[in-house]
């Protein structure tokens, strides 16, 4: 599959002043950009900066930002899923991950990062995917924000519903273990039904691999 990168870009108004939303952009292109040293939610910023110029070169990987003239305040990232997870099990090429998602405190609750899934689906060749992102608590910055489990839950539910990802029931462990942690997946218009049928299996590989025990396969 040869993944095509078609770049967008929308100005988005905020209290805090207009901010331009816009990618995939390439390694080169992000660093023409400041990055905002509050963006830590995954690790240190210039760590999270250079992992970001990693995944933007990957041939699948995209990444988007948003920016406040040249400060990136917000990105979103999709890539292949980690080799050692699950959701690689059948190295599906049409499969990605919306694998972290952030905006910098002060711009929170302003749609930003809505926008930034929103522009990231204007790409058509997006509908060539199965899109997934697996949300555990755990990973949530409940202290920043100030809301409940189920109120970041609710956030998280309306952020990626503007993408089109909605929760989908999977027999994931670490996923069921908590009632707030979910799925959240989107199907494109152009993937095969042998695609949806693999992610099936995919989604409840437990039952799945407990049934091929049973009939010794
Ligand atoms: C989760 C996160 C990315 C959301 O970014 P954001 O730009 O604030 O999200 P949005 O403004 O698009 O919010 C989506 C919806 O939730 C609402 N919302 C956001 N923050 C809220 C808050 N603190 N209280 C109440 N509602 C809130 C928004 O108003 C919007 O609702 P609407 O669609 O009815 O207008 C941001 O909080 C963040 O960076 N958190 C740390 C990293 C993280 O947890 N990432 C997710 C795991 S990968």
């Amino acid at each position: 599959m040869k993944h095509m990168k078609t770049y967008h870009s929308m100005t988005h108004d905020t209290d805090l002043g207009p901010i331009v939303i816009e990618g995939p952009l390439s390694s080169n292109e992000l660093g023409h950009f400041k990055f905002h040293e509050q963006l830590t939610a995954f690790r240190p910023a210039d760590k999270q900066f250079a992992a970001l110029m990693g995944i933007a070169d990957f041939p699948e990987g995209r990444i988007l930002v948003a920016r406040a003239g040249d400060t990136i305040v917000g990105y979103v990232t999709y890539l292949h899923p980690d080799p050692l997870e699950r959701w690689s099990e059948f190295n599906m090429k049409d499969l990605i991950e919306l694998g972290a998602i952030e905006i910098i405190p002060a711009y929170r609750g302003a749609r930003v990062a809505s926008n930034l899934l929103k522009l990231s689906m204007m790409d058509d060749f997006m509908e060539n995917y199965i899109i997934i992102s697996t949300e555990y608590y755990w990973h949530w910055d409940l202290d920043g924000t100030n809301l409940s489990i189920w109120n970041y839950r609710k956030v998280m539910e309306k952020m990626m519903a503007t993408g089109g990802l909605l929760p989908a029931p999977t027999d994931d462990p670490e996923i069921i273990s908590h009632p707030a942690n979910c799925l959240m997946v989107r199907i494109g218009k152009n993937v095969p039904e042998e695609s949806v049928e693999q992610f099936d299996k995919l989604r409840f590989l437990t039952r799945h691999n407990h049934r091929k025990m049973r009939e010794g396969l």
